[in-house]
């Protein structure tokens, strides 16, 4: 564990997080092979943080997101909150305890245009989650609605209408004050601004972030490129099939990545500036399968530096530099590019 983790206790700790999904054939369903979407992850989030977590589709990244607030059963491991000195063993909730706890962590869906019920009123939707809850009245339903939907930038004449008549970034929007409503401590963001255009998903990254000050809130924020995570994200988690491939601070894992993986994603970030020479590393090969993860390190047949013992030994997740953890096994003899030698002025 580094300093700041020694120092500060999480809020959320993962151990040994698996989630494994039978791959099954025939009438009699016979299991024939295991597709490994999350693969033994071990991680924290601390107290009002923002991780952000980015890889390539297939990763496991919406897999992790929804195993660790158990919308999605985990195969193994055991996930922890602490909340108000308390430490709650997530895993062995039942129903009702697990319930209780659903008002402290939420999450904000990829897909605006589907994940709001078009048959409801912005009003209604919003208020779902505290209806559901069943300890407010109506009256506080509607001062908290009307409180909330002026927080996320939209107006009280906005509650009646639905929500075919509002844009993707207002929708967005919406389900933000859905997600708020019952007042979280932890929400995931499952690529929230990814369906958006690029000045509408500023706006978002930047409500978000106003928000989290305003609420204390904490995100564990996923998406595909590290260029949307860069400005909103403290600590960066890079995934390759379900595993953690490197964590570390968000600037440190720019300027100074430990694994051949992130360093291929930094020189896949676009820039607009043409007297910028872009050096882009092309990865050979596919996305592995989850289904039939590589042997050894799962990302060696995609790797320029691999040798003999990454095709035959896994290297585990290890702190190769205070905070900075990585599973490679030649992290510390590497010299890798950051982003500040990827991206060269002319
Ligand atoms: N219910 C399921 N049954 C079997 N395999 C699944 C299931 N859900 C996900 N998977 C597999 O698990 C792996 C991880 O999927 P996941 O959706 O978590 O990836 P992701 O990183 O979120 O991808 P994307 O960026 O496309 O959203 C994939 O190989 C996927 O096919
Ligand atoms: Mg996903």
């Amino acid at each position: 564990m580094s300093e700041i983790d020694k120092n500060t206790q999480p809020l959320l700790e993962i151990t040994g997080l698996k989630k494994h999904y039978p791959i099954e054939a025939g009438i009699a369903k016979k299991q024939v092979g295991l597709v490994k979407a999350v693969d033994d992850v071990t991680l924290s989030i601390r107290r009002n943080e923002v991780l952000g977590v980015v890889g390539e589709s297939g990763c496991g990244k919406t897999t992790l997101g929804r195993t660790i607030l158990r919308i999605i059963e985990p195969t193994e491991g055991s996930i922890k909150f602490h909340f108000d000195g308390k430490e709650i063993d997530f895993i062995s909730l039942d129903k009702k305890a697990l319930r209780g706890m659903r008002r402290h962590i939420q999450m904000i869906f990829q897909n605006p245009y589907t994940s709001l019920n078009p048959r409801m009123t912005i009003f209604d939707i919003v208020a779902e989650p505290m209806r559901l809850a069943g300890d407010y009245t109506e009256d506080e339903i509607s001062d908290r609605v009307r409180d909330l939907i002026g927080k996320v930038g939209l107006e009280v004449k906005h509650l009646n209408r639905y929500p075919h008549a509002f844009s993707g970034g207002q929708r967005q929007r919406i389900g933000i004050a859905r997600a708020l409503a019952l007042g979280p401590r932890f929400v995931v963001a499952d690529e929230a601004v990814s369906a958006l255009d690029v000045s509408i998903q500023a706006q978002i990254l930047n409500l978000l972030q106003e928000l989290k000050e305003e609420y204390d809130l904490t995100y564990m924020f996923i998406a595909h490129n590290l260029s949307v995570v860069e400005h909103i994200s403290d600590r960066v988690c890079v995934m390759y099939l379900g595993r953690v491939a490197e964590l570390s601070e968000t600037e440190e894992l720019f300027y100074h990545p430990m694994h051949p993986y992130t360093e291929a994603l930094l020189s896949a970030i676009p820039v607009a500036d043409p007297t910028v020479k872009n050096e882009r590393i092309v990865m050979p090969g596919e996305v592995g399968n989850a289904a039939n993860l590589p042997s050894g390190c799962c990302f060696h047949p995609r790797c320029r530096y691999a040798q003999e013992c990454c095709r035959k030994e896994c290297p585990p997740l290890r702190e190769a530099a205070p905070g900075h953890f990585v599973a490679c096994h030649f992290a510390d003899s590497l010299k890798l590019n950051g982003i500040g030698e990827l991206k060269i002025k002319n």
